[in-house]
């Protein structure tokens, strides 16, 4: 554990002890609420609230710009999430996407049969029901007059956004004019009717993916093209002010590989560092998976199985690509990595949080959020907010800094609080306007995490903070390095 010390506080440099931590200060900030409360909440859904979603969108603008700006072979799409029930059946989810389902006959509680060993996870009982499976999508109805058991009514809410890709796979090909080795990237919203939700934002029902298809030759070394896209996740992961002590890989044995999988390595992250180390501190950040050509010849008219017979007579078209330098036509192999927008969240926000004590045994929170993914960039503070000067000043100030930045006013307590309230929410710049100011036209930049403070002329300030901003910017550079595989 590293000891700074600031200003008569001692900072323990330490990431969050548990989730609870986080659930409460998330709460308490305006980062997550829990869904639906005033009815009681609903299972395990939760609201991003003013912080969270800014916190949200700064994450996937960060992995967007790294995968599909900064990088020269991968463009992005943003599919329905309602598809046509034929993609759930050919690629295979409405087959063999289901958990195994037990009930304890004591206590009536529901569990995935592969998470206990034997006994109710409530109440110890071995009383339980035989195992059965149990399909995770969601279902829903299409059509106002569709009747509930009309199957041609029914579809699904999707349960992992690549299937939106690998549909779309020949349009983006074709229309973007791509040779392999080429990528498609995806961002949004997947569901999954899990048995066991939970652990906050950790395991949901409605939850976010980040997911990249990286499409290339039948003969490329996939295995080793995992381990390259470990690397820069990890590079990634870090630059987002990820400590690399808490990320661990995983490589997923093989009789617990998805069905489409070959080979898949997780990136784990310590949720759970209260946990003794030999118990489960790690849990599934992202996965990197090699899924063969699986899911473009499933969806592909003209592929055929070992016996020769049409392995999709519904697709009307074929999902192959032809090679002019080799003269070859084949169904390109998938390199998948599948990141979590909210477990991302979840670890971001556990790793930036310390504690600074003092000797009165008082305690501050500072959040040292990467600063390109604080919610906000700057607090823009009047030292007295009784002299509408100096208000006016301040007001000023925060709406010139609008259009460059995200800046907010706060002038509801004592500068202290007003700090110490911006330290917990990960502001890495707190701006205070005082009596000075009016006279010298300067104002006073407090740092975050080292609490100095400089003076800066007003007329130099948007600039001042945008280069204090990016000089403390190492999430781009983590891709950029490496814009190109080389296959
Ligand atoms: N297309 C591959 C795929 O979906 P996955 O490992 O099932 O792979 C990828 O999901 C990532 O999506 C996970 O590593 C995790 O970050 C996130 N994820 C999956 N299920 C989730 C859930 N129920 N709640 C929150 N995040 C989830």
């Amino acid at each position: 554990m590293t000891i700074n010390v600031i200003c008569g506080y001692i900072l323990f440099a330490m990431a969050a002890p548990n989730i609870d931590t986080i659930v409460s200060l998330a709460k308490r900030r305006g980062f997550v609420f829990p869904s639906s409360e005033i009815y009681g909440g609903l299972g395990s859904a939760w609201d991003y609230g003013p912080l969270g979603v800014e916190l949200c969108n700064n994450v996937k603008q960060s992995w967007w710009r790294w995968l599909v700006y900064e990088r020269d072979d991968i463009e992005g799409v943003d599919s329905s999430i309602i598809l046509n029930r034929l993609v759930w059946k050919y690629s295979g989810h409405e087959a063999t996407f289901h958990d195994p389902l037990v009930d304890c006959r004591e206590c009536k509680t529901r569990m995935r049969a592969d998470k206990i060993d034997g006994k109710c996870s409530n109440c110890g009982s071995t009383n339980l029901t035989d195992q059965r499976f149990f399909n995770m999508m969601f279902r829903t109805l299409i059509g106002a007059a569709a009747e509930e058991d009309d199957p041609a009514a029914l579809a699904y809410l999707r349960p992992e956004t690549a299937q939106g890709i690998f549909i779309n796979f020949l349009n983006v090909q074709t229309a973007m004019r791509r040779k392999l080795p080429f990528g498609i990237a995806q961002v949004g919203k997947s569901f999954r009717n899990e048995i066991t939700p939970g652990n906050f934002i950790l395991r949901t029902r409605e939850f976010e993916q980040m997911e990249m298809e990286y499409f290339v030759k039948p003969d490329a070394e996939h295995s080793k093209l995992v381990d390259e896209w470990v690397e820069l996740y990890l590079e990634w992961f870090k630059g987002l002010g990820i400590s690399g002590n808490n990320l661990q890989l995983h490589e997923v044995p093989e009789k617990e590989l998805a069905h489409y999988s070959r080979r898949t390595v997780d990136i784990m992250y310590r949720y759970f560092p209260e946990r003794p180390e030999e118990e489960r501190q790690f849990e599934e950040l992202m996965g990197i998976a090699y899924r063969t050509d699986f899911d473009l010849r499933a969806h592909s008219s003209k592929a055929v199985d070992s016996e020769s017979q049409r392995i999709n007579p519904d697709s009307t078209e074929d999902l192959s690509y032809f090679d002019e330098a080799g003269k070859q036509r084949f169904y390109p192999h998938v390199i998948e990595p599948a990141a979590g927008v909210n477990r991302t969240v979840l670890a971001v926000l556990m790793d930036a949080y310390s504690e600074k004590t003092n000797d009165k045994g008082e305690t501050r929170v500072i959040l040292k959020l990467a600063p390109q993914l604080a919610p906000i960039k700057a607090a823009i503070l009047p030292l007295a907010k009784n002299k509408p000067e100096i208000v006016g000043m301040a007001k000023a100030i925060k709406r010139s800094l609008q259009p460059v930045l995200r800046a907010v006013y706060d002038d509801t307590g004592g500068i202290g609080k007003l700090y110490a309230r911006q330290d917990e929410i990960g502001t890495p710049m707190c701006v205070t306007v005082d009596h000075q100011s009016l006279e010298d036209e300067a104002v006073t930049v407090r740092d975050r995490d080292t609490w100095e403070q400089e003076r800066v002329e007003v007329a130099e300030l948007a600039e001042y903070l945008q280069s204090r901003l990016k000089a403390a910017a190492p999430v781009q550079a983590a891709g950029a390095a490496t814009s190109s595989l080389d296959i």
